[in-house]
């Protein structure tokens, strides 16, 4: 019994906290039931990992280390690249998290069928879907090469032969939660070997120079299966999000060492698979009501592009004794914030209000520069008066009413120009020190009684 205790240990499936005996609870995270017993690692592992991929490297001068021996390889999906930085580094493991059904798969998929196209030998592993049902994929999507090899394999050790075979120059994981590794004893999906297939995968890559895409489950709550140490290990982090019944997809960076963390990528999807969207505003502004109570347009910026979005609001008297709140696309208590302020300071009483928002599309909003249109959407609907349809309301709100300016602004402008906007009402002061562009009209607000006074 002692003996057994040594060999093995509790670890919590949730956050990858470790424990010598069970615990109902884990005392890291506060997940319940989440602590399964798992075999220590054999202390011979570590050496034989390192040995795998050639002899230890010696240190080296930095000012001798060439740039180009990483070139980045495009993917051929501009709004993929983008998103990458750029295109794929040499030996970097890009993670991409995402919901059940949302795409993951066909990215990869389309990502390597244009890879192979191109000549480049790659090789893409399958622990979910058998081959069978990935030439079906593949024939939805778009033609196949003889570059592109499949395989259905959950075994880290036979899939580390195949790479020291083939060579491939991308190689894709599908799923990482579906391997193992004989390394350890614990069971596939599980913590243990979660971390430990991602740890020589990472070895793997940057000892071979091989662009790793690793696929990961996403939990209830939207992070990546397994622990927070997953997103640690990897250099690049993605999760591809998007409302499983709308069409667009949105994939977006959230960890990146060979780029930008703001930059997203549109898609969407369809019968031939997933097509990008080059011109997002376009998009999601098409079915906008003109002149409808409740709708304002905004510019939310996406990296380093601005994106228009419509922001719907709806009040209507409520038969509770506290008001409902149902926010979607935004920050909730961001919500809260701006309907407090809207009631304070222009006396509006939405205490005795539900109060419904959403953003068109199945975009989420993260930045404050939209707040001002985000509480504009809720005076219209309760007031129930339209806005010109041709208005773009931009701006960060404070606590006191204020409104403060946004970074951007002639990026944004531009955008709304692009898109046929005329007006645009905004913070104080930002006028004076950009360039406008030439069609619209800024006007300024003081404060948010100011605002609403200029937009209804
Ligand atoms: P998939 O890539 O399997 O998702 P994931 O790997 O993230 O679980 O995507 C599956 C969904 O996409 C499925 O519901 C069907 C849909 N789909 C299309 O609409 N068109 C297509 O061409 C393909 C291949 C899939
Ligand atoms: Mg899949």
């Amino acid at each position: 019994m002692t003996n057994k205790a040594a060999k093995s240990f509790f670890a919590c499936q949730e956050c990858g906290y470790k424990s010598p005996k069970w615990l109902g609870k884990c005392p890291d995270c506060g997940q319940w039931h989440s602590l399964v017993e798992e075999e220590a690692r054999p202390p011979s592992g570590e050496g034989r990992r390192h040995e795998q991929w050639g002899a230890d490297e010696e240190p080296i001068p930095l000012s001798q280390v060439s740039e180009a021996d990483h070139p980045r390889l495009p993917t051929g999906i501009n709004e993929f690249d983008r998103v990458l930085g750029g295109g794929l580094v040499a030996g970097s493991v890009v993670l991409i998290g995402g919901d059940p059904g949302i795409g993951k798969s066909t990215l990869m998929l389309q990502a390597m069928m244009g890879l192979s196209r191109k000549g480049a030998n790659v090789l893409y592993v399958s622990g979910e879907e058998s081959v069978r049902q990935i030439k079906l994929r593949s024939g939805r999507v778009g033609s196949a090469s003889d570059k592109l090899f499949v395989v259905c394999e959950t075994l880290y050790e036979r899939i580390a032969s195949m790479i020291e075979k083939l060579k491939p120059a991308v190689l894709v994981i599908d799923s990482i939660q579906t391997l193992y590794s004989s390394a350890i004893g614990s069971a596939p999906g599980s913590i243990a070997q979660v971390r430990e297939v991602t740890f020589q995968i990472t070895v793997m890559a940057k000892k071979t120079g091989i662009p790793t895409l690793v696929v990961g489950h996403v939990t209830k709550d939207g992070a990546i299966a397994g622990p927070r140490l997953l997103e640690h290990m990897v250099d690049t982090v993605l999760y591809f999000e998007g409302d499983r019944n709308h069409i667009f997809r949105i994939l977006r960076a959230v960890k990146n060492r060979f780029g930008s963390t703001n930059e997203i990528g549109v898609f969407e999807m369809r019968e031939s698979g997933l097509a990008q969207v080059e011109n997002p505003s376009a998009v999601f502004l098409a079915e906008r009501p003109e002149a409808a109570p409740g709708s304002v347009v905004t510019a939310s910026m996406e990296g380093s592009r601005p994106i228009l979005v419509e922001i719907q609001a709806l009040t209507s008297p409520t038969s509770f004794a506290s008001p409902r709140r149902t926010v979607l696309g935004l920050d909730a208590n961001r919500v809260a914030l701006l309907a407090a302020v809207l009631e304070k300071r222009c006396g509006m009483p939405l205490g005795g209000q539900d109060l419904f928002m959403n953003v068109a599309g199945g975009v989420r909003l993260t930045e404050p520069a939209v707040d001002l249109a985000v509480m504009a959407a809720m005076a219209a609907s309760f007031l129930d008066r339209p806005m010109q349809g041709n208005t773009l309301v931009l701006g960060e709100v404070g606590l006191t009413g204020e409104i403060r300016g946004v970074g951007h602004m002639e990026n944004r402008l531009r955008e709304a120009a692009k898109m046929g906007f005329s007006r645009c009402v905004g913070p104080w002061g930002a006028a004076k020190k950009i360039k406008i562009p030439g069609t619209i009209k800024l006007e300024c607000a003081k404060g948010v009684v100011n605002a609403l006074e200029i937009l209804f």
